[in-house]
């Protein structure tokens, strides 16, 4: 087919979604639905793009753009239906466009492939238009398909239906394709005779069906629901979970519950790895083979290396782990940590820039912050690196096989050598050399007999 042209309704005003925001800028599965439908778009390569945009019209425009770097906007004015959301659209269509993709911009599932079908379908038709269709167990809400002869003849609103086609199942999903004379001849002829009183798109299938026969495609519900409210939202966002984890399992990925997990399509997670409950498993993270991460794990942005384990309620954020090593229960990586291969990052550790070598142990109650850690050291249970002077940061360096005593502080910025061992409850003031005893001498009092004061007569 040459050259196509794309026309995304994007003005509606999001009335149904009770929100402040246009549904258009609300997430699925961490992304803007606009976000989505502009990426399914972006993959067909169309020469001209036009957004229709009126509520939130920057910010909508601003998402489209960012994805399509040629589309142009036009703004609707008061929104007055789909059919009027056209043909201002058509005004930023060139003249040599022989066909063009309409599509509602809250179709946040809607896959390449399926527009592609589409056009495929509709490219090797004489029709005026093509669109898809889906069957939907509960149709309240969307335009119902009538045939005739098997053939579409119309679309008929939730808000005009009669009871006579109260039972079709068969729904209008919103995706059509045009050839561009068909629109120009025909949109100026809508009228607003509707119960919603708004210039209907879908009454331009009547029209082509009296030209020649009018050409579907069909996607299933899951796929192409139209989010219009918080409802809509939940039933898209689960089954695009679903068909998430479900990729993950046929690539060998085992699921505790699968239906109690929370997955980003961007995540990758090798086989043999094992998912329990409630882990959470955001943006650009990539989990090796044979990793355990425990109930309520939640990681984002991060790298796990094969056969890490993480263990329950752990949180990580942009930070890597290498092979073999434990993280948690209750361990926070705050962003910017280097966790090197083997090593053991106990509850309630705290990290926030940390490069740790291979082999590193910290087991218990820490804040390790700004910090270089080399191999084999052993940071001791309620050791701190006090690397704020309340207006900037400081780095705490140590060497390989350092042994930091219980209760240690680390005052940054501070460097200990190689093979150091700091004794327990030490504030390490200044740096220090390799192979030496960092101490802070203290004496122990002992005051025998005593008695508390309540126990005093
Ligand atoms: C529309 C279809 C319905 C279909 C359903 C599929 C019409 C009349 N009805 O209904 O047959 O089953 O989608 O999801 O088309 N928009 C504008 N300007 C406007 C009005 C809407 O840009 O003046 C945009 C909206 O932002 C939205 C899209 O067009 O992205 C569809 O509008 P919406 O109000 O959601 O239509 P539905 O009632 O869902
Ligand atoms: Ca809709």
């Amino acid at each position: 087919m040459n050259e196509l042209s794309v026309i995304i309704l994007a003005a509606g005003k999001s009335t149904r979604m009770k929100s402040s925001r246009s549904k258009l800028l609300h997430e699925v599965g961490g992304k803007k639905v606009i976000t989505r439908v502009c990426r399914a778009v972006a993959s067909l390569e169309p020469a001209c793009v036009v957004a229709v945009c009126s509520f939130q019209a920057d910010e909508v425009f601003h998402e489209v753009k960012h994805v399509l770097s040629n589309a142009v906007m036009i703004d609707q004015g008061e929104p007055r239906g789909t059919g009027h959301a056209v043909l201002k659209g058509l005004e930023g269509i060139s003249e040599s466009t022989e066909n063009i993709l309409v599509l509602a911009g809250d179709i946040p599932l809607i896959k390449p492939e399926t527009l592609s079908e589409l056009i495929k379908k509709h490219s090797e038709s004489s029709s005026e238009v093509s669109f898809i269709t889906m069957m939907c167990a509960e149709p309240f809400g969307y335009g119902r398909v009538i045939r005739r002869d098997s053939h579409p003849v119309h679309i008929m609103e939730q808000a005009d239906l009669t009871t006579e086609f109260e039972d079709i199942k068969e729904c209008n999903s919103g995706i059509y394709i045009f050839r561009r004379t068909f629109l120009q001849k025909y949109l100026e002829s809508l009228n607003t005779n509707n119960a919603k009183g708004e210039f209907y798109l879908t009454d331009l299938i009547k029209k082509a069906a009296e030209i020649s026969v009018v050409q579907t495609t069909s996607a299933p519900e899951s796929e192409v629901t139209g989010v219009n409210t918080r409802v809509h939202f939940a039933y898209a966002e689960a089954q695009l979970l679903k068909e998430i984890v479900n990729a993950h399992m046929v690539n060998g990925v085992g699921f505790l519950f699968p239906d109690e997990v929370y997955i980003h399509e961007s995540v990758t997670i090798g086989q043999d790895s094992f998912i329990e409950k409630d882990v959470v498993l955001k943006g650009n993270t990539q989990i090796g083979n044979n990793v355990y991460i425990g109930q309520g794990a939640i990681i984002v942005d991060s790298v796990i290396g094969d056969n890490v384990e993480i263990k329950p309620y752990s949180v990580i954020e942009a930070s890597s782990v290498g092979i073999k090593s434990v993280v948690g229960p209750f361990a926070r990586l705050r962003p910017g940590n280097d966790v090197g291969e083997n090593c053991r990052i106990g509850n309630f550790v705290e990290m926030k820039k940390v490069t740790m070598e291979r082999g590193v142990k910290a087991g218990h109650l820490s804040y390790l912050g700004d910090a270089s850690i080399g191999e084999d050291s052993n940071i001791g249970a309620g050791t701190i690196t006090c690397n704020y002077d309340g207006k900037n940061k400081f780095r705490t360096i140590l060497g390989k096989r350092v042994f930091v005593g219980s209760d240690s502080q680390l005052i940054a910025p501070v460097t200990v050598g190689d093979d150091t061992y700091i004794g327990t409850g030490t504030t390490v003031m200044e740096d220090a050399e390799g192979s030496s005893l960092v101490i802070n001498p203290k004496t122990q009092k002992v005051v025998n007999p005593w008695k508390p004061p309540y126990l005093r007569t």
